[in-house]
């Protein structure tokens, strides 16, 4: 069975998930942030693809966790850009790459797991649940990423923290980026919660059952 798929992310009032420089910038109140420290110890791994990574260069730990029992961070990186020196191959939680069966790049990590051709969502969270009993992923960014997992319909829970600010700019990723898809085949969700956390709220959804 594939492991079940969280997506969390963080966007201004206005819909962005970062600025035009594409640098991370601050969005999630004090409150949201320990919200989402508690949501990573509750996933066996974190999920981020590489365009996050030379972005924000994110540990994806939790502080007081050690290597033992952080959750495993996973990178999509299908051209090898991770550099070595990134903190997510840092020694503080297990890492697994996921890369194309033509990149030559090598890391010092848990593990790297080559795909052929295009890469498949579903059969590599078949493979991450068979080879590593990975049973839950919090996928954390950013927009193209978090939009491929919407379009295979592999999206079990999205939140997304509401912050008090406005970012601005039509080249400000949001959370569903990428090339998009026709209006009409928009994904439909149902609205499980909301809470205000600080300056901001956190709406819950679950993709509509069809
Ligand atoms: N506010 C938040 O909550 C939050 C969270 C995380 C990130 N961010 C922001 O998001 C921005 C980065 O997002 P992004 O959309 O540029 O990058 P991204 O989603 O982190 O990474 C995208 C890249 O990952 C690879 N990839 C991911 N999924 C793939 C798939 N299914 N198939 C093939 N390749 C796949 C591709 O790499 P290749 O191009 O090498 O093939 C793709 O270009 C930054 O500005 C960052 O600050 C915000």
């Amino acid at each position: 069975m594939r492991p079940f798929v969280h997506v969390n992310c963080a966007m201004s009032a206005d819909g962005k998930i970062a600025g035009i420089e594409r640098k991370q910038v601050r969005i999630s109140s004090d409150e949201d942030k320990n919200r989402v420290k508690e949501l990573r110890k509750k996933y066996d791994a974190i999920l981020v693809g590489v365009g996050t990574v030379l972005a924000d260069d994110p540990h994806l730990t939790v502080k007081e966790l050690d290597y033992d029992t952080n959750p495993i961070r996973i990178v999509i990186d299908p051209h090898g850009r991770t550099p070595d020196n990134a903190l997510v191959l840092d020694e503080k939680a297990p890492t697994v790459m996921i890369t194309s069966s033509d990149c030559e790049k090598e890391w010092d990590c848990e593990e790297t797991i080559h795909f052929e051709g295009e890469l498949c969502l579903s059969e590599m969270l078949e493979t991450l649940a068979e080879e590593i009993g990975i049973e839950s992923i919090l996928v954390e960014g950013g927009g193209e990423t978090i939009a491929h997992f919407f379009r295979e319909g592999l999206v079990d829970r999205y939140t997304v923290f509401v912050g008090g600010l406005i970012i601005g700019g039509r080249a400000a990723p949001t959370p569903a980026g990428g090339d998009g898809w026709a209006a009409e085949n928009g994904i439909k969700l149902v609205l499980k919660d909301s809470m205000v956390m600080g300056n901001g709220v956190v709406l819950t959804f679950e993709p509509e059952k069809r």
